[in-house]
């Protein structure tokens, strides 16, 4: 299960995602079944930290180390994740984070950030994202204009000081929704481990074209992550795959719900422990304004929520914090660093 752009950024890179079917108990990729889609021509290994969970890392990159495979982590969801003590960006050879505003660490606009611990692969990325020059009008191969706006990096910058703060909020959102749906015998929650920064919560239940009118009709938020399984898509048509060629991923698309889990309109609120959702979100607030006829009201602005930036101790010292988006001249040793591209130059590079 992921995002459609995962394969697209193999597809843009000119090569052929090979698909892998999930696990039933969390949509990870299931690394039992990783060795028999492995082929001569197979180049890397794509595990996507799904919903804001770490892939089973330890046996990706063990497989991928048998076939001599580089690990390219799709960490568009997971900001903050952590898996075995390291984080979400910094267990395979290239991280790849989105900020589509979405995000747990969004932007006000689009863009991306790409870790890595090499200097090979950063100085390769670093002149694919800059129209394939190292120098200015050299331009050594083709390549794109994928440079992180300048306004969008300040902006996350800010916001990254309050990402540990916001995906604890997220945290006490899930464990509300696993306290709620506990016992529920028609709803199957989903798995999630400690390290896991609950960007959406989804759960799979039959009949949830129904449940989901029926809570967008009472005006909560909930969505369906994903409809469709990639094969299932037209624009992969050309794969070939025949339905139930994935069936747990299809299960998974056909059952699959997500409620809201708004963190920074609910974070502090009293009523959002009965109702994580929160009323006061913007999602909300619109569907009610809808139904009415009014403009939303604007959230009011509770002091709690005017924190003045500052340094965040939860952050320090761990190796994916940046408080520059571009790689530190000189930088050695292990520490990922950051520049902005995409899966797709991960890929080639
Ligand atoms: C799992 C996953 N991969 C990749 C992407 C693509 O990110 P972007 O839209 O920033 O290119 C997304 C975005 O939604 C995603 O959720």
């Amino acid at each position: 299960m992921t995002f459609a752009s995962t394969a697209f950024g193999v597809s843009l890179a000119g090569a052929r995602p090979v698909l892998v079917d999930v696990r039933a108990e969390d949509g990870l990729i299931d690394p039992d079944r990783i060795e028999a889609a492995i082929t001569p021509r197979t180049k890397a290994i794509i595990p996507v930290h799904l919903y804001g969970q770490c892939a089973e890392m330890t046996a990706v990159c063990s497989i991928a180390a048998k076939y001599s495979l580089r690990v390219i982590e799709d960490a568009a969801q997971a900001h903050g994740a952590s898996y075995a003590g390291r984080r979400a960006g910094g267990l395979g050879d290239i991280g790849c984070f989105s900020f589509y505003p979405g995000k747990n660490l969004g932007a006000y606009g689009d863009g991306g950030l790409v870790t890595t611990a090499r200097c090979d692969l950063a100085e390769r990325i670093e002149v694919l994202r800059n129209c394939g020059s190292p120098v200015k009008y050299h331009h050594d191969e083709i390549g794109l204009n994928s440079r992180l706006d300048t306004l969008q990096a300040a902006i996350l910058r800010v916001k990254l000081e309050r990402l540990d703060e916001w995906n604890a909020a997220r945290r006490r959102i899930a464990a509300y929704y696993d306290a709620a749906l506990n016992g529920i015998s028609e709803v199957d929650r989903t798995r999630h481990s400690e390290g896991s920064v609950h960007h959406l919560y989804v759960v799979r239940l039959t009949g949830r074209d129904r449940v989901l009118k029926a809570l967008n009709a009472r005006g909560i938020g909930a969505g369906v992550h994903y409809p469709f399984a990639l094969h299932e898509l037209q624009a992969y048509a050309s794969l070939g795959h025949r339905p139930g060629a994935f069936p747990i991923a299809e299960d998974w698309a056909r059952r699959c719900l997500s409620p809201a889990i708004p963190p920074r309109s609910c974070a502090r609120t009293r009523s959002s422990r009965r109702r994580p959702w929160c009323r006061r979100s913007g999602f909300t607030s619109r569907a009610r304004s809808r139904r009415s006829g009014t403009r939303p009201r604007r959230a009011s602005r509770r002091p709690s929520c005017r924190r003045p930036i500052g340094p965040s101790p939860g952050l320090e010292g761990r190796p994916w914090r940046a408080t520059s988006l571009s790689r530190p001249r000189g930088a050695a040793g292990s520490s990922p660093w950051f520049t902005s591209g995409s899966t797709g130059q991960a890929l080639r590079a």
